[in-house]
């Protein structure tokens, strides 16, 4: 009886604890550039005091999923999804900054 209820608290807390992990304390990882991986941080993003709609709305990132939106270099330098901010004002600019999203 008892090991029946610890059993049923310990996957309610799996549970929720998956559904919490979302950002700013989530990381995202782009693997498919040539240039090298980019990590994106929520918490980098939260802290520069970066509001989720700013992000999730219907022009940028509509879905709160991964691979939903094809991330493109030409989008960013035309200021579309991450050059809406990293275009030298609000953030560092892409162009000439490569290696600050780019790892390899
Ligand atoms: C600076 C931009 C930005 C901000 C701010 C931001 N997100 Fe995101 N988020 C993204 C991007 C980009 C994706 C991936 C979307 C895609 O690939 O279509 C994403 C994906 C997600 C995902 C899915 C993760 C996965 O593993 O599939 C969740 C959940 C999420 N965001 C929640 C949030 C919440 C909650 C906030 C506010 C606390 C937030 N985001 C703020 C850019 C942002
Ligand atoms: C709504 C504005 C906004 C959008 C959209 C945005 N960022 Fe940022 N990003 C910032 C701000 C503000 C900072 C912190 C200030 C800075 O480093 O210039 C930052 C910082 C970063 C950093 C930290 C770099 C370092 O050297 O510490 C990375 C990497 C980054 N962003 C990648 C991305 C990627 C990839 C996307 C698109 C998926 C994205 N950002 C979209 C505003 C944004
Ligand atoms: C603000 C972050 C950021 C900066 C700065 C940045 N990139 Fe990217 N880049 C990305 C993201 C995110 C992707 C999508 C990767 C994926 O889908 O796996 C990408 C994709 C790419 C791709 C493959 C898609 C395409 O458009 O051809 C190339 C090539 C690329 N970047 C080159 C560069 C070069 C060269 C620079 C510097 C002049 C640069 N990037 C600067 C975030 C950035």
């Amino acid at each position: 009886m008892n090991k029946m209820l610890l059993l049923i608290v310990a996957s309610l807390f799996f549970v929720s604890g998956v559904a919490l992990a979302v950002p700013p304390s989530k990381t995202l990882e782009f693997t498919k550039s040539p240039m090298g991986k980019v990590t994106f941080s929520g918490k980098i993003h939260a802290d520069a005091g970066v509001k989720c709609k700013e992000c999730h709305n219907p022009q940028t990132f509509p879905k709160m999923k991964q691979g939903t939106v094809e991330i493109k270099m030409s989008k960013i330098y035309a200021g579309e999804l991450c050059g809406k901010c990293h275009n030298g004002t609000r953030a560092f600019a892409a162009k000439g900054n490569c290696g600050r999203c780019h790892k390899r």
